[in-house]
């Protein structure tokens, strides 16, 4: 492991990687999501501890949830396993839709074993017997695949009852089929959607760690963070914490799409540069990186010393790089398209605004908008932004609002000419 960990800091090639495999869009293999696993080695030594100190050891490692927000993953087990409730849930979140997001499918291809004991050892930890994954309608062709491992694990007494031996020890897990809509990926939506209803977000607090499925407490997390919870469990969280930054422990998969050589799937440390993963992926020459797909902000190359990391640049995965040749603001239209289609129309701000912006934003791409306009739009994305109700809606605006700030140039080129309004300074204008 060391070895690894040394290699993946120098940012070596993939083949000289010492345990990298290239399958299915991976690119670049690190020591905690993709390396080797025996099944069970996580879980076996888990199970030495007691809930406690397994919560302790998350603690010293420092995690936080891969799925884009970063919260610390100890806390969030720990406030699950002291609420009260007639059951204890345990949830994976593999409904991955934000657009350029696939890392998630390349732990369900290759390493389904190290997630499915990440959530046996959540289990054990806040006490429950039932598990479920909740699996992108866009995946099903994976779920052959994963009914088999989960059933293989099963055999090796690795879930179902007295696992691993252990008396009174039960859990098990089943996969759910999501049906395709973005929103459902927000954990309160798939919560309704996992108990049979319309996927629509419910309000929080309570969070589910509190009130989740069927009411009781839920423990929520991706599939990255899964993975992450068993390997701190078999190579210890002072292992984990020495990766990464003062704010961001152990090391992130990124899905890196778009114009660049290498595109795919890539295990990197907390704090690498833009500039540094442009280089890996042979993508030097980037006019803008979408760091965070559509829901994140898109910079351009005076913001490229940027470091990956939540103290920084934070990122649930997806990484889409521009070429000099891209009209850059016609694809943040068709993200503001994405999010139009994909609100689930339950709060005015987000059902009615995304569309609005839509026109406003056609209108500036058509030549057809003042400085004037250009204001009320950003004006528009504020209201969006802050009287949504759920993370759709607050982070719908993020690609106009962000190339407003860095490509400020670029919309003042697109605007009507010979309109007498005040110009707007607006890279001031953004906040
Ligand atoms: P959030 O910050 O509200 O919550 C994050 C997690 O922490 C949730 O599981 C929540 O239940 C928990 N949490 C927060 N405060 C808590 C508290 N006081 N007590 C107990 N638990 C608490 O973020 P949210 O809205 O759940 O997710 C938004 C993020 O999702 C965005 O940052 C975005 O990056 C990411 N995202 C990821 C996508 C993907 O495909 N991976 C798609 C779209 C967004
Ligand atoms: Fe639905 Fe959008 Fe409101 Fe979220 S912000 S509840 S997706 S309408």
């Amino acid at each position: 492991v060391p070895g690894i960990v040394a290699a993946i800091r120098a940012g070596e090639e993939i083949d000289t990687l010492p345990q990298a495999r290239v399958r299915k869009n991976l690119r670049q293999s690190g020591p905690i999501l993709l390396g080797p696993y025996d099944s069970g080695d996580a879980l076996r030594k888990a199970i030495r501890k007691s809930p406690a100190e397994i919560i302790i050891e998350l603690y010293a490692s420092q995690v936080r949830g891969c799925g884009g927000a970063g919260f610390p993953t100890a806390a969030k087990w720990e406030k699950c396993r002291v609420s009260e409730g007639s059951a204890h849930y345990v949830i994976c979140n593999a409904d991955e839709g934000e657009p350029g997001t696939f890392k998630d499918r390349v732990i369900l291809m290759d390493n389904p074993e190290l997630m499915f004991d990440g959530m046996t050892i959540a289990g054990y930890t806040i006490g429950a017997e039932e598990g479920m994954i909740y699996l992108r309608g866009e995946y099903d062709y994976l779920r052959g695949d994963l009914e088999r491992a989960l059933a293989n694990h099963r055999q090796l007494g690795l879930l179902g009852r007295n696992i691993c031996g252990l008396e009174g020890f039960n859990f098990d897990i089943r996969i759910q089929a999501a049906a395709g809509a973005y929103i459902c990926g927000e954990e309160s939506a798939l919560i309704e959607s996992l108990e049979g209803k319309r996927g629509a977000p419910r309000d929080r607090p309570p969070f589910p760690v509190e009130k989740g499925y069927k009411e009781q407490p839920t423990l929520v997390n991706n599939v990255e963070t899964f993975c992450c919870a068993a390997r701190i469990l078999e190579n210890g969280g002072e292992w984990f914490s020495r990766l990464g930054t003062v704010e961001s422990k152990g090391t992130k998969l990124l899905s890196i799409s778009g114009d660049c050589q290498l595109p795919g799937v890539y295990e990197v440390e907390y704090g690498i540069t833009v500039e540094k993963l442009l280089r890996q992926v042979g993508a030097e020459d980037a006019q803008a990186v979408q760091i965070g797909g559509p829901s994140g902000s898109c910079i351009g190359p005076k913001d490229f010393s940027r470091r990956i990391a939540f103290e920084d640049l934070a990122t649930g995965g997806s990484i889409i790089i521009f070429g000099p040749g891209r009209d850059l603001l016609e694809y943040m239209y068709q993200f503001g398209e994405f999010f139009a289609e994909e609100s689930c129309g339950w709060c005015v701000p987000c059902r009615v605004g995304t569309t609005l912006l839509l026109k406003e934003m056609r209108a500036v791409l058509d030549g057809h908008a003042t400085h004037t306009e250009l204001q009320a739009m950003q004006k528009l994305c504020g209201t969006i932004k802050t009287m949504s109700q759920c993370g759709l809606g607050q982070t719908a605006p993020n690609p106009i609002l962000s190339t407003l700030k860095q490509f400020p140039e670029l919309y003042e080129a697109r605007l009507q000419s010979g309109d007498y309004f005040p110009r707007l300074d607006l890279a001031k204008a953004v906040r």
